[in-house]
């Protein structure tokens, strides 16, 4: 069958303070009053079988309510004991399915309109996936991005995949034309992905397989699992596989992962901001700028954050930081 798998196990780390540990990003209800979670669910329902969760224990709960306020029962779950990053949480679904079953990897954190371009690109995907290809979708980047994949293609063929570069190599991809932005979703065999990670990455293949192993119900134990090397899928399989396509993709597609994505994405539903640039989310207080371009101030109930946009990838450095100190 063909089973959309949604991580959900992110803390979402870079939009503190408007994401916090008790409620990650995905389960923020500012989407026209849905979460970005319950949007993934939504949109991939009438694409897939099955669904399976895979989240943490800190936040199945959120996923929990936001399933049942959508009226949806039918669903499988796998509860990590610990966040070990993508590559660990895709092979605890994969495991968990038939070796032949087609896993549509979907993050939970991203905004897309799901038109016709959006359903021919699965399809597209799933077809290529069932010819034993890791399959990836392309879009089209708009500025230098540190915080994505890119993707070298020539048609559907991937020449290369760097995860998340510096600047001046994100600004070289742009400026050459032939790369795609990773958009965070993958399509393949759950059989093909078990084989390619045990290939490039056996360790965290056979540490992910005891912690299964090991599962109780649907709870992965801990002790095993913080022996999982934390490694996201994008490193262990991505960058290395030649297996992988991509799927060149034309829909609407937003990564709410950042603050700069937010203001990207503000900006084009008509957001108001200054003349140089500046940005406030979450407050009606009188705000002003002076000396300062492309900065954005956010405020919550018991926090203000105030950063260039260009530095939003290091408002996880605080997260950390603020994480440690606790
Ligand atoms: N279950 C589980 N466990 N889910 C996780 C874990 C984990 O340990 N870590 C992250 N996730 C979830 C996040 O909640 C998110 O939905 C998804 O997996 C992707 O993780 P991110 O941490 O958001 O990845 P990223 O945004 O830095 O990078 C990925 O997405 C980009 C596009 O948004 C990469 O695939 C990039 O190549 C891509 O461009
Ligand atoms: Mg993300």
């Amino acid at each position: 069958s063909t089973i959309n798998v949604i991580l959900s196990g992110g803390l979402g780390s870079r939009l503190w303070p408007l994401s916090r540990k008790s409620r990650p990003k995905q389960y923020l209800p500012i989407f026209e009053g849905e979460t970005l979670f319950q949007k993934t669910v939504l949109r991939n329902r009438s694409l897939c079988e099955q669904v399976l969760i895979v989240g943490n224990k800190d936040n199945c709960h959120l996923s929990q309510k936001d399933l049942e306020s959508l009226g949806i029962k039918d669903y499988g779950e796998i509860i990590e004991a610990a966040p070990r990053n993508t590559a660990a949480a895709i092979t605890f679904a994969a495991l968990s399915c038939q070796p032949d079953d087609i896993l549509f990897v979907t993050p939970s954190d991203q905004l897309i309109i799901p038109d016709e371009s959006y359903e021919s690109a699965f399809q597209r995907a799933k077809e290529l996936a069932e010819e034993g290809f890791i399959v990836t979708f392309g879009l089209q980047p708009t500025r230098p991005e540190t915080g994505y994949g890119y993707i070298e293609a020539d048609g559907e063929d991937v020449k290369s995949f760097h995860e998340k570069p510096d600047k001046n190599t994100a600004q070289e991809f742009l400026d050459r034309g032939n790369f795609y932005w990773n958009s965070g979703m993958f399509c393949f065999k759950a059989s093909v992905f078990l084989d390619e990670l045990a290939h490039f990455e056996p360790n965290v293949y056979l540490k992910s397989l005891q912690a299964f192993q090991q599962i109780e119900g649907n709870r992965l134990k801990e002790d095993i699992s913080l022996e999982i090397p934390s490694i996201s899928v994008d490193f262990a399989v991505m960058e290395r596989t030649e297996k992988i396509k991509v799927v060149p993709a034309e829909f609407e597609w937003s990564d709410m992962g950042s603050f700069e994505s937010i203001y990207e994405y503000l900006s084009k539903q008509g957001y108001p901001t200054d003349d140089l640039g500046n940005m406030v989310i979450g407050t009606k207080l009188h705000t002003e700028f002076t000396g300062l371009t492309n900065t954005i101030l956010i405020q919550t109930e018991d926090a203000i954050l105030v950063l260039k946009k260009e530095n939003a990838q290091d408002v996880k450095k605080i997260y950390e930081r603020l994480e440690r100190d606790k």
